[in-house]
């Protein structure tokens, strides 16, 4: 036995209980919180044990400023071992050169990559928040939409896609430094391809921001950006089922520039403790298990937009490619704040979203955003989103029906008990 197999850190929980039980009540609550509830935003998923046990130790200790074998500390030997495990994981994966896996988070990867390739005032051009985009591709109240000149791309009105031959004409009149492409609510492919090819036409980086989509790209249900894009940037906590965190891909010619961004750029001293669950959630990434629930994800989404379908429900752009797809709710004379409330009291958590070209305030909006992850990886299938379909519909179609609610809520419950969350964990 090493010295190390003889350490034994599974206590620290009920030792928390012990020495703060306020905070350990809270931390139990929101567990049963999580596990009761039939959890359908599409940026949320549930991390491994393993992921869980990385990010809660001594790794988070270590002040590691610099990179490994550059370290502005001493000490930094293990710590060293971990990013290079985490960067050479995640290069393997996604088919990258570099990887720098420091920024705390996908609004810091963003960061890192304007800071790296732009000076104030140039100008950037991505997806419209109300259509898609996220608040770090250039909303006015985001560091983004304060420090660059931005222009955005919006889908077509019609098919409520991006249109490729719109966005080339854009490009070819704005000339931006950057185009942005990646979105937290954009539910078909992007075809990075044709992305390439306009950009190029004007000489603009090209930037993916593939935090929504990188667990599908990692399992090969989604096309690679890598070979496309200058500069891909990501979170590991959505699709890709890891900490909460960002990281950033490029090529080795840019290495310098990005890494010198980030830190001491951007950021300060990285957080090892996150970098150790993201090499973890990398690792789980590369199993076959994984592209299999990535795919399951895919297929329960569609089975659910059809099924709502079937029930009268209108959804953005007709259907999905991926894990997420927005209810258009205008059809059905409610707000998606009114729909979001009424779920959620059901046991059904989802996000208001505003739809393409929506009349609503993003406090109000006409549309509802779901997602597949986190039902998937509980285990749940096709059937499983059926019977959710229909359990939204009775919810939605009977608003302010309590009786129907309170049926559902029970329903809901059942669902989960089906489906435990950890269920390692000790009751
Ligand atoms: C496309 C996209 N990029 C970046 C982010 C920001 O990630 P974080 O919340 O970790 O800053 C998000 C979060 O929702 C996102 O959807």
């Amino acid at each position: 036995m090493t010295e190390s197999s003889k350490l034994n850190i599974s206590d620290d929980f009920e030792y928390l209980k012990k020495t703060d039980p306020d905070v350990a009540e809270a931390i139990l609550l929101e567990l049963l919180r999580q596990d009761s509830q039939l959890e359908m935003i599409a940026s949320e998923n549930f991390a491994s044990r393993a992921v869980l046990a990385a990010l809660a130790n001594v790794m988070q200790n270590k002040y590691a400023e610099g990179y490994p074998g550059k370290r502005y500390y001493g000490g930094c030997s293990e710590v060293d071992k971990v990013e290079e495990m985490a960067r050479e994981r995640a290069m393997s994966l996604f088919s990258a050169e570099h990887a720098n896996v420091q920024p705390h988070s996908g609004t810091q990867a963003n960061m890192t990559a304007y800071m790296a390739f732009l000076s104030p005032g140039d100008k950037i051009m991505g997806m419209s928040l109300s259509h898609g985009g996220h608040l770090s591709h250039g909303h006015p109240v985001n560091f983004s939409g304060k420090l660059f000149e931005v222009v955005h791309y919006t889908v077509d009105p019609d098919t409520k896609m991006l249109n490729y031959d719109t966005i080339e004409e854009q490009v070819l009149k704005e000339k931006p430094k950057m185009f942005v492409a990646g979105a937290s609510a954009y539910p078909r492919f992007w075809d990075f391809k044709r992305l390439r090819a306009i950009c190029d036409q004007v000489g603009c980086f090209l930037m993916m921001d593939m935090a929504h989509v990188a667990g599908l790209i990692a399992a090969g249900v989604h096309d690679n950006p890598t070979p496309f894009a200058d500069i891909v940037t990501s979170t590991t906590h959505k699709t890709l089922r890891g900490p909460r965190g960002g990281f950033v891909l490029c090529r080795e010619e840019f290495r310098d520039q990005i890494d010198k961004t980030n830190f001491p750029g951007t950021q300060g001293g990285p957080f090892m403790h996150a970098i150790a669950a993201k090499a973890v959630c990398f690792k789980e990434a590369m199993t076959e298990e994984f592209k299999a629930y990535q795919k399951q994800v895919v297929a329960n989404a569609q089975q659910l937009a059809k099924s709502l379908v079937e029930r009268g429900f209108d959804i953005v752009s007709g259907g999905t490619d991926n894990h997420l797809f927005l209810v258009d709710l205008t059809n059905k004379g409610m707000s998606g704040k009114k729909a979001e409330r009424a779920l959620e009291k059901a046991g059904i958590t989802v996000n208001k979203n505003t739809v393409p070209f929506d009349q609503k305030s993003p406090f109000v909006t006409s549309g509802i955003r779901v997602g597949t992850p986190a039902l998937t990886t509980r285990g749940m299938k096709e059937s499983e989103m059926e019977k959710i379909a229909d359990m939204m519909s009775r919810v939605l179609d009977n608003l302010g029906d309590d009786e129907m609610g309170k049926k559902v809520k029970k329903e809901t419950k059942a669902l989960c008990e089906a489906f435990p969350l950890y269920p390692e964990y000790k009751r």
